[in-house]
């Protein structure tokens, strides 16, 4: 998703920039630009598609200067063209900014502008904005935002250049994440730590309604009343800036290949002396906690559906996993009784984010189990337990989920624990094979990569393909499905296994490719025949398993686990799979198509 980045400092402004843009890259975009304070006054440099477009310009003359604003689009409002590209500038060219988010209200607007006779270039939302400031200017940027920002609905983080004030760069925030840092050459501002953490580890972080302004040795913070705001910065950890492939083809791939590694990490301080020690985050008055709901999107969702299953599993809770984008609008039904556990690896989705306030308004418990430290979903949920991915470049997630099922695990078996709702032996059995997890998905990952490139050579021209599972194993059909849709482009559709004979079996062929989750036994004879009605209408099917009297086509034999930790092993496969199939059709792994890293816009 949109990218931002300011410098106001010594050094000349458009490497600072470029460099900066670069680390946001993993993001998600499909234009970039930038504009910088020149002798002429304010230049702008965009180019539409890849990141390389607008270097190439910019090698060919860049404009001079050493303040400046950089941007990498993600189209909401408009085609992703240049002239719809970042940074926009006002009719009169006072204000030049970038902007992440959406501005709901824009075409009304649009349509106030347009009746004073000022008319938009662009397709943009972002476009009004500064417009606005240049129709309001108060010959202070504070001051004309202090006017503007009111009439804003929506969310945005911006970087602005005011034309009266060459040497500042001046920034607001509303539900869009924007950081500040100092550094030697001076001061720089972003929507990501990933593009300061060069400069520095020790980030301001704005909150919602604050302003800034940054210039070469200064950074200052505004409420929306611009009075001052004393902050202090969080120091980032060094394990969260890895961003290097070391020679792994692509970034997803090495990140799959650092799951055991990552589990290992986010388990270790939570699993001691023969329970589960939740620090921070434990749960207070267990006993009242009469439902557990999970929210989050995507990935982050599909956690939530295996970790329902895991507590009512282990606790007898009744529990839930629902889109935050859905759960944000509909009834409210959470109260303090109800735990909700908000899982997100970049602790900035928009619509989970959303969804947290709501829950944090009706007064339910919130517990956040991120990724990134000192997000916003972090810094909003009442407890926060860490997840040790560290950084995840690949848009498509594959450690970070890992490390999101382990935390809830814990979750739920400290729950259990508490409430006395297993017995001391099932607790012990549960702790000791997730502790044995990390070197188990170590094995699978090497026994599962040829058979996975086999079963990828075999599918990947398919346009179709189907994933089935029961129970927890349905929740593993659900992730491996996405892993192959998002990055590989085939069309992927998971079914709880036993739900497909009601509708969507009319459109298994003849060599239709359906992959099989197989690792509860509890279900597995179910599944089995689920197996053989897909079988018996021509599908090519593929299991993955560990039992080791299952037949079919094409089995993937797995570890065997505790019946609640399948889904973390069997989903490795899975990935691997997506992974080569994406790899034989030429696809670009790590930055698919219109995917966005951390979905910043609702
Ligand atoms: C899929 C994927 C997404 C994310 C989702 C939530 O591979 O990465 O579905 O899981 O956008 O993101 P976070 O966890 O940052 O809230």
């Amino acid at each position: 998703m949109c990218g931002i980045i300011g410098y106001a400092g010594v050094e000349p402004a458009a490497p600072v920039l470029l460099n900066a843009l670069e680390r946001l890259e993993y993001r998600g975009y499909d234009s970039a630009g930038l504009a910088i304070v020149g002798a002429q006054g304010i230049e702008r440099l965009r180019a539409q598609g890849r990141l390389r477009n607008l270097r190439g310009k910019a090698e060919s003359g860049a404009p001079e200067g050493v303040v400046g604003i950089g941007h990498t689009r993600w189209a909401t409002h408009g085609a992703p063209t240049e002239q719809n590209a970042h940074p926009h500038v006002g009719a009169k060219g006072l204000y030049t900014i970038v902007h992440n988010g959406i501005i709901e209200n824009y075409a009304a607007l649009r349509d106030d502008l347009r009746a004073q006779g000022i008319a938009c270039a662009t397709d943009t939302d972002t476009e009004v904005i500064a417009q606005l400031l240049d129709l309001y200017d108060a010959g202070s940027p504070l001051e004309t935002l202090r006017k503007v920002l009111p009439l804003l609905a929506g969310s945005y983080a911006l970087a602005i250049l005011y034309r009266g004030e060459p040497d500042s760069v001046y920034a607001a925030r509303l539900r869009s994440p924007l950081l500040a840092c100092l550094c030697p050459s001076g001061a720089l501002l972003a929507s990501d730590a990933a593009a300061l953490l060069p400069h520095s580890r020790e980030i301001y972080r704005m909150a919602d309604g604050e302003l800034a302004r940054l210039r070469r040795a200064e950074i200052q913070f505004f409420d929306a009343s611009l009075n001052a705001v004393e902050k202090q910065p969080v120091a980032i950890d060094r394990h969260v800036t890895a961003a290097d492939k070391e020679g792994w083809a692509h970034f997803m791939r090495k990140e799959m290949a650092e799951q055991p590694e990552t589990v290992r990490l986010t388990l270790e301080p939570l699993l001691k002396r023969g329970g589960v020690d939740l620090g921070e985050a434990d749960l207070k008055n267990p006993g009242e906690i009469d439902r557990v709901l999970f929210l989050g999107c995507g990935s982050a969702w599909h956690v939530g559906v295996a970790g329902r299953l895991v507590i009512e599993e282990l606790t007898g809770i009744p529990a839930s996993a629902e889109l935050a984008s859905e759960f944000r609008s509909a009834p409210i039904t959470v109260n303090r009784n109800t735990l909700v556990i908000v899982i997100s690896q970049s602790g900035e989705t928009a619509d989970t984010l959303m969804a947290l306030r709501r829950a944090n308004e009706a007064g339910a418990r919130t517990l956040g189990i991120i990724n990134v430290v000192g997000s916003s979903i972090a810094q909003e949920s009442g407890s926060v337990l860490y997840t040790k991915a560290g950084l995840e470049v690949a848009v498509a997630t594959t450690k970070a989920y890992s490390t999101q099922l382990a935390a809830v695990y814990a979750v739920a078996a400290r729950l259990a624990q508490l409430r006395g709702s297993v017995s001391e032996g099932a607790l012990q059995e549960f702790l000791h094979a997730l502790a044995a997890l990390p070197d188990q998905m170590e094995e699978t990952l090497q026994s599962s990569e040829s058979p996975a490139l086999a079963w990828a050579q075999a599918v990947h021209k398919q346009e179709h393909a189907y994933y089935l599972g029961r129970q927890l194993d349905y929740a593993a059909a659900l992730e491996g499905s996405l892993k192959l849709k998002e990055i590989s482009y085939i069309h992927a559709e998971a079914y709880a296994a036993g739900e497909l004979k009601h509708g969507t079996i009319s459109l298994i062929e003849p060599g239709t490719p359906v992959i099989c989750a197989c690792c509860r036994e509890d279900v597995l004879a179910k599944a089995l025949s689920n197996m053989e009605e897909v079988r018996a209408r021509g599908a090519d099917v593929f299991a993955v398993t560990s039992d080791p009297q299952l037949r079919a086509a094409h089995v993937l034999r797995i570890p065997k686990t505790h019946p609640l930790l399948g889904v973390s092993l069997a989903v490795l496969p899975l990935q691997l799979f997506a992974y080569h199939c994406a790899r034989l059709r030429g696809c670009d792994i790590d930055k698919p198509r219109s995917l966005a890293k951390s979905v910043t816009v609702e």
